[in-house]
């Protein structure tokens, strides 16, 4: 049986109209129930909402693959495609290569964020948190994510990685410039201008490889120069990853801390029961992921013709798997719409993915987030929102549902 999305659904899920991107949970939620499996033809993109078919797809990397991961969702222009072959737009950066050449890629990572490897960073990350809460705690009134949950996990992505931290802001232009080629549909202008921010970001990531060639350190840049040398991995390789880690290591993270902060501060009994007992703090983190997934969905490829709850989809189509729709499926979590950190089993979520691919910066990410709350609850207990505070979420595709344009 081919697609046969009511055409209501279908527009409903068309992921450029501003109520979508504010709030998709009510559209995942008729997906689910509906459609779990959807041709939506303006953006030309297959969307799988059901739980089962997602986890089938993510688990199935034969016939959903990852190769086209890092090419955009939407047609560039022959200008824009010009200007990336001065760049390593689609090169293999773990993300997007499959099995088994994967794992030669994951061989270059895990070792730097595995348990034993991220205990020697707790000192760092007390201090870095430390530090930023002293730049704010006597203001009065603070921007949580540009002062705290944005500048942690990227102080030390750049530490790790061996980028300067005073590029950070500079870097962080590039890499939303970047992202946004990926994910939305630019003008012209603004496909050419993102890529030539791509050809920027390549050359400073190859500038930071030749300069450890050099000077050698104890970080990923050196380590990745080290692995060019011998062979393990190409230079445009090696670049892509570390243009890959730079946005994959912080942004997520900085919205994993923002929406479960958030989330506790609005619901004010929540936030003191983790004041009074942090102990609840790692099933709050999980909660936050499970609430508001930082990655709402994952981009795959089909490399042959797959029916899939019951839906056939074609070669060669373009899929995104939307964990955002299975975290609020009522079959997996009762009453899925209330955020409640007093879950059993709070961490079965699909938040850092499923199979081959499941991120291989969990473990830092929940590190940082866990000093973060910690800090947090120990030094500013009294910590409220905003009167009528109320979030913005900018247009992210069918990959993200944050605040990832503000400051
Ligand atoms: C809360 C924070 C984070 C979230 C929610 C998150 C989410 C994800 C998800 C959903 C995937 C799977 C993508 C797919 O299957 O297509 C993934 C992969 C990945 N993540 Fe994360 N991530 C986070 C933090 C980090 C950090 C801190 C790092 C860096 C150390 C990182 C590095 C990676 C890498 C390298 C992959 C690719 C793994 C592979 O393809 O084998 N992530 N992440």
């Amino acid at each position: 049986m081919h697609d046969q999305t009511p055409s209501d659904l279908v527009a409903a899920m068309d992921p450029s109209r501003a109520a979508f991107h504010q709030d998709p949970y009510p559209v995942y939620a008729e997906a689910r129930s509906g459609a779990p499996v959807a041709y939506v033809p303006s953006t030309g993109i297959w969307v799988i909402s059901g739980s089962a078919e997602a986890e089938e797809a993510l688990r199935d990397t034969q016939r959903f693959c990852n190769r086209y991961n890092l090419h955009s969702d939407y047609p560039l222009s022959d200008e824009c495609l010009r200007v990336l072959e001065n760049s390593h737009f689609t090169e293999q950066a773990i993300f997007n290569v499959d099995p088994p050449d994967h794992a030669r890629m994951r061989g270059l990572l895990t070792p730097w964020f595995g348990r034993s490897n991220l205990s020697t960073k707790l000192p760092l990350i007390e201090r870095v948190v430390g530090d930023l809460i002293d730049g704010f705690i006597d203001d009065g009134q603070v921007d949580l994510q540009a002062r705290l949950a944005y500048p942690a996990p990227m102080t030390l992505v750049c530490n790790t990685l061996g980028v300067p931290v005073s590029d950070h802001m500079r870097l962080r232009e590039l890499c939303d410039q970047w992202v946004a080629l990926l994910a939305l549909p630019l003008s012209d202008e603004d496909q050419i201008a993102a890529a030539h921010s791509v050809v920027e970001l390549d050359a400073y990531c190859g500038q930071l490889l030749s300069t450890r060639e050099q000077s050698p350190e104890d970080d990923i840049a050196t380590e990745l120069a080290r692995s060019v040398r011998i062979g393990r991995a190409t230079r445009g390789e090696a670049i892509a990853i570390i243009r890959f880690l730079l946005f994959a290591a912080h942004e997520s993270t900085k919205n994993m801390i923002v929406h479960t902060v958030h989330n506790l501060l609005r619901d004010r009994p929540l936030w003191e029961a983790v004041v009074n007992d942090p102990a609840l703090i790692p099933n709050a983190l999980e909660e936050g992921l499970r609430f508001e997934p930082p990655i709402q969905g994952m981009t795959r490829q089909t490399t042959t013709e797959v029916t899939i709850g019951g839906v056939t989809i074609p070669p060669s189509a373009r899929v995104h798997v939307i964990i955002g729709a299975v975290a609020r499926d009522p079959a997996r979590t009762p009453e899925p719409d209330r955020f409640d950190i007093g879950r059993p089993n709070g961490a079965r979520h699909l938040a850092f993915g499923l199979g081959a691919h499941y991120c291989v910066g969990a473990p830092l990410a929940r590190q940082v987030g866990r000093v973060v709350l910690e800090h947090l609850v120990a030094r500013i207990p009294g910590l409220s929102l905003r009167k009528g505070f109320t979030p913005r979420f900018t247009q992210g595709g069918y990959i993200f549902h944050a605040t990832w344009r503000s400051a």
